[in-house]
């Protein structure tokens, strides 16, 4: 049995991984300050006494300090973060603190600790707007086009010189959209949303031409515990994500036809939803593939099964 402590166990991915840990016999040690995370999210853990859950900040040393020293921790899976991407020219230094600091934080506690293991969530935005579709993971080196990027490349910057300085064994997960129950952000939620508020109309952010890839959250889980355990580099860096794509204006598509809706769709002009929207995300995923993850959904069978989830738990899309 391995100890794991989570940062962002109560968010979407993280109360999701953390369900799986469980299941599959470990401790957990899950930290969040229920900042997008949802209580809810927890139920079920909360039960196993396998579970120990502090709630706390990972910009508060003492809180994650506390968290780290209740018992002996194997592993740390860093997911905590602001996840939105969207919002980082109005509010320029959040995604400095929650991404960047708290990763400095965490790194630095389980040095204090002696934790040398670590798997951080880290993104596909960290190429910007790459020279080479589908991108590898030693794709040249990119130029942010998103603070919500540069605080992630940031942190794994951190990530690797933890790793050369201090010993420790990283895995640095960058991942295209997840998708899945207990999705709480991202367009699927937003559209779902308004359709509910309003079936005749949907505006779009962009002009729909917009090219993306997702991923399934058990997929995307899988594919972590996989490299984890295959993998022992002191660095281990995988793009995570399937080998398609699809353009905005069919996702949405895919989901009028589920909701049973026909809006009037008005679509922007710019080919970017929003300052640091990259038109074009696909991610070259060889690398996972050859150490044998194949994920379970396509990206239609994501959307709809989010969309489902979504609908089936109404109180997920309440503000
Ligand atoms: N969901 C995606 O499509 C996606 C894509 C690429 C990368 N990621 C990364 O995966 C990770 C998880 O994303 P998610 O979609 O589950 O997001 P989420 O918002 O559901 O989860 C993040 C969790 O971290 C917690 N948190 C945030 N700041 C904290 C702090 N200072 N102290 C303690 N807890 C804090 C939140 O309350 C939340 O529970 C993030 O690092 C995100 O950047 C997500």
């Amino acid at each position: 049995m391995t100890c794991f402590l989570l940062t962002g166990a109560a968010g979407f991915i993280g109360s999701t991984l953390t369900d799986r840990l469980l299941a599959d016999g470990h401790q957990v040690i899950g930290i969040d300050n229920f900042s997008t995370g949802r209580q809810e999210f927890l139920t079920n853990a909360l039960k196993n006494p396998a579970f120990t859950f502090v709630e706390g900040d990972l910009l508060n040393r003492d809180q994650l300090l506390k968290a780290m020293q209740l018992m002996p921790v194997d592993f740390v899976y860093h997911l905590a973060a602001n996840a939105d991407v969207r919002c980082g020219t109005e509010n320029p230094r959040k995604d400095l603190e929650q991404n960047t600091i708290a990763t400095f934080n965490v790194l630095d506690t389980m040095r204090e600790v002696g934790v040398k293991n670590i798997a951080f969530s880290s993104t596909g935005s960290i190429y910007g707007e790459p020279d080479v579709v589908p991108t590898p993971e030693n794709a040249p080196f990119p130029i942010q086009t998103s603070l919500y990027g540069a605080s992630k490349l940031a942190g794994e910057g951190l990530i690797q010189a933890f790793a050369e300085g201090f010993g420790f064994s990283t895995w640095i997960f960058r991942f295209v959209s997840v998708l899945g129950e207990r999705y709480t952000h991202g367009h699927i939620y937003d559209f779902c949303r308004r359709l509910q508020s309003n079936p005749t109309r949907l505006e779009v952010l962009g002009d729909g031409n917009q090219t993306k890839s997702y991923m399934y959250v058990q997929d995307c889980i899988d594919a972590m515990l996989l490299a984890t355990a295959k993998t022992s580099n002191p660095v281990n860096i995988f793009n995570l994500g399937v080998d398609g794509t699809i353009q905005v204006r069919d996702s949405i598509s895919v989901i009028i036809n589920r909701m049973g809706v026909k809006p009037e769709l008005v679509y922007g002009e710019s080919t970017r939803g929003w300052i640091g929207d990259s038109p074009l995300i696909h991610l070259n995923c060889d690398k996972i593939r050859e150490i044998g993850w194949v994920p379970r959904l396509t990206i239609p069978q994501g959307i709809i099964r989010t969309l489902d989830w979504l609908l089936n738990n109404q109180w997920v899309l309440k503000p």
